[in-house]
């Protein structure tokens, strides 16, 4: 399929798997629209950026009346809540919901109407929820859901197609906070992911484009994660 004169708009865009997505689809002709809470930092050479902030619904009504038609949507953002379920707080954990499947659920509403024929939704999910871990229980559940809410709008807002990413371990800019631990922190992932690798940001990106172009994929998540889940 050509991607030429396809309208892409890409919600989340502080992440590092959002900028490769934005860049490699606009790279293949497409019209790419890259949104988050900071657009001036989004400064790729034929992206327009725009501002959405996923815990704030009028921003999602406002960016959907900017953008007017659209053949494709992917939202990534993540807020995630993560340390001891003991001193979890209520505000961060709506943020969570807020990034992940509150936000996205408002931008399925205001975007709905807009798609063009053969339009697609792309949710991202995270191997977190099927691999539980002490201290990520709400990364976990957000994930979850994502997976689940991904069905419910296949069916919901069908024909547009919905489908969802569950990325693994990915070397996104995500995991730079660990400083030096990080190279440690990803050779163990890698040596016991089956694909004996961390994930790139061009694994996620050629998935979620491919999820976005099959006409006859939609419900289902599919997980980028070097089969981790399994291991
Ligand atoms: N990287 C991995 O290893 C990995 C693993 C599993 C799943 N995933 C999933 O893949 C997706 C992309 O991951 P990533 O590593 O590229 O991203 P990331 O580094 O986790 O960045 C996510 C970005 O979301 C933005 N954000 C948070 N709350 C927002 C809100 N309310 N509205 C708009 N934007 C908001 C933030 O940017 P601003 O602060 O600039 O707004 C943040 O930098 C996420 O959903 C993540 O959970 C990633």
């Amino acid at each position: 399929m050509s991607w030429e004169k396809k309208r892409l708009v890409i919600v989340g865009g502080g992440s590092g798997i959002a900028r490769r997505i934005a860049v490699d689809a606009a790279a293949a002709g497409a019209e790419v629209v890259l949104a988050g809470r900071n657009p001036a930092e989004f400064t790729d050479p034929g992206i327009r950026p725009e501002f959405a902030d996923l815990g704030d619904e009028s921003s999602l009504k406002a960016l959907a009346e900017e953008v007017g038609e659209l053949d494709y949507l992917v939202t990534l953002a993540a807020a995630p809540a993560n340390g001891p379920f003991t001193t979890l707080e209520r505000d961060a954990v709506a943020r969570a919901f807020d990034a992940k499947v509150i936000g996205p659920m408002m931008l399925a509403k205001h975007f709905a109407p807009r798609f063009r024929e053969g339009g697609a939704i792309v949710l991202f999910s995270g191997v977190a929820a099927w691999r539980p871990m002490p201290e990520r229980a709400v990364m976990a559940t957000t994930n979850g859901a994502v997976a689940f809410l991904a069905e419910a709008l296949a069916v919901d807002l069908a024909p547009v197609r919905v489908n969802a990413v569950s990325p693994g371990i990915v070397d996104s800019g995500a995991w730079d906070g660990l400083g030096e631990a990080k190279d440690e922190f990803f050779r163990r992932t890698a040596e016991t992911n089956p694909a004996r690798r961390v994930g790139t940001t061009a694994d996620v990106s050629a998935a979620t484009l491919s999820l976005l172009a099959n006409p006859f994929v939609t419900g289902t998540t599919l997980h980028v994660d070097g089969g981790a889940r399994l291991s």
